[in-house]
Formats: structure tokens, sequence, C-alpha cells
């Protein structure tokens, strides 16, 4: 048995051009095999919890071994809840929008919920930072207006797959292939075509 967890963030639905690309992830992901389980979350459809002062004191202590107050509790078990929840899947599959450069900022409420001391990460003067979600894989699918592969000086305004490898790796993930659905704003035919380039990739790492 086999779990993926799939991650949903363009609000479009059915004009979305990375929701269309993981769609075909799925289909050839769960092809034939009843043992690829996929659960599905729609950071729309999900209520995050708010990272306010108690959750910010809690994961603080949480950091210097100190015990919080049942305020600090309570909130860092609504923090803890989504985060072992994320650690259940084996495989991971995020598909997601371009907005300013970067990632929208629903799928960066979810992260700053997740990326927790002692939950995904650790830190220990001896040994510094450690990702504590290992031996995992992930898929990207990356949709953007613009090309950010037609040049170094553009590629620079890219902080969407950057980022995105930067903090899977961080917590652990080491193993990530990324598809970039580019451009999806130019025109129609250019969209089409790297949506059809972008299914082909997903259904050969869904394969894997
Ligand atoms: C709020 C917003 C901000 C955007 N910012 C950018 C951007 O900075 N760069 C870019 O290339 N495209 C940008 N886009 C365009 C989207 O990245 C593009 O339409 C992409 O295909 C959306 O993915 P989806 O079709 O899966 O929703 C933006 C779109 C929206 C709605």
């Amino acid at each position: 048995m086999s779990k993926l967890l799939y991650i949903e963030v363009s609000p479009r639905k059915d004009r979305s051009a990375s929701i269309e690309v993981a769609q075909f992830f799925l289909e050839a992901y769960q092809d034939g095999s009843t043992d690829n389980q996929v659960e599905v979350l729609d950071l729309w459809d999900l209520n995050l919890p708010e990272f306010n002062g108690d959750t910010i004191n809690a994961k603080y202590r949480v950091m210097h071994g100190e015990v919080p107050n049942p305020e600090e509790i309570a909130a860092w078990k609504t923090i803890t809840k989504f985060a072992e929840q994320f650690k259940t899947a084996d495989h991971y599959l995020i598909s997601t929008p371009m907005w300013n450069f970067s990632i929208p900022y629903k799928l960066k409420h979810y992260i700053d919920i997740i990326s927790q001391p002692g939950l995904t990460w650790s830190f220990t003067p001896e040994e510094g930072y450690q990702g504590l979600v290992t031996g995992k894989s992930a898929t990207l699918i990356l949709a953007r207006g613009g090309e950010y592969t037609s040049s170094a000086e553009v590629g620079a305004m890219d902080f969407q797959r950057p980022y995105l490898e930067m903090i899977l790796g961080f917590i652990g993930i080491k193993d990530i292939k990324t598809i970039l659905i580019e451009p999806t704003l130019i025109d129609v035919e250019t969209k089409e075509k790297s949506i059809a380039a972008g299914k082909k990739q997903a259904i050969s790492y869904a394969k894997k």
C-alpha cells in the first residue's frame, strides 16, 4: 500500500492548467493498482488555522524544550494535526500556479502550518537542521503565465520553483520531480502545447 497526498492549489478548477495536468498524473498513478491510495487536499476547501501569537509561542517553547501553557498547547495541537496528516503520505503531488513570481498565499499558509520543529524538521547545535520527512518523493506541477526558462534574467524572477524545491528539501524530501507548464498566458496554442508536454511527463513520473 502506497499513499499519495495531492495538494491542489489553483482556485480555477476546470480552467486550471496545473490541475488539468495533475489529473493525468493521478489517473496514471491509480491505473490498474488498488494499492495506490490518494488523499486530496484542496487548499481552498480547507480551514487552515491562523498562525497566531499562541501558535508562535508554542513553536518557540517546543524549540527551546520549555513547557507550553494551556492556550499554547491547544494551538499546537491544531498545528500538529496538519503536520501529522502530511507525514502519513509516501508521495506528494503539488499542483500550483505562480502568483506574483512565487506561490499563492494559501500554499504558503499550508507550508507555514506544517513546517514545524519536532514534526517535520529538527535543529541541534551539533547536527544543525535535519529534515524529518525522509524516504519520500514529490512531484511538482507548476503553471506560470510567463516563460521563466527563456533566459537567466527572467529565470531570476522565478521564486516559485526554487522556493518549493528548497522547502521540501529542508523538511527531508530530496526526491523531487518538477513539471513546468509555461507560458500559459501568451497564446492558446503555446499554452496547449505546454499542457500536452506536461501531461506526457506527468504520466511517465506517475508510473515510476
Ligand atoms: C493573482 C495572480 C498572480 C499571477 N502572477 C503571475 C506572475 O507573477 N508571473 C506569471 O508568469 N504568471 C502569473 N500569473 C498567471 C498564472 O501563473 C497563470 O495563469 C497560470 O497558468 C495559473 O495556473 P492555473 O491555470 O493552474 O490556475 C498570475 C495569476 C494570478 C491570478
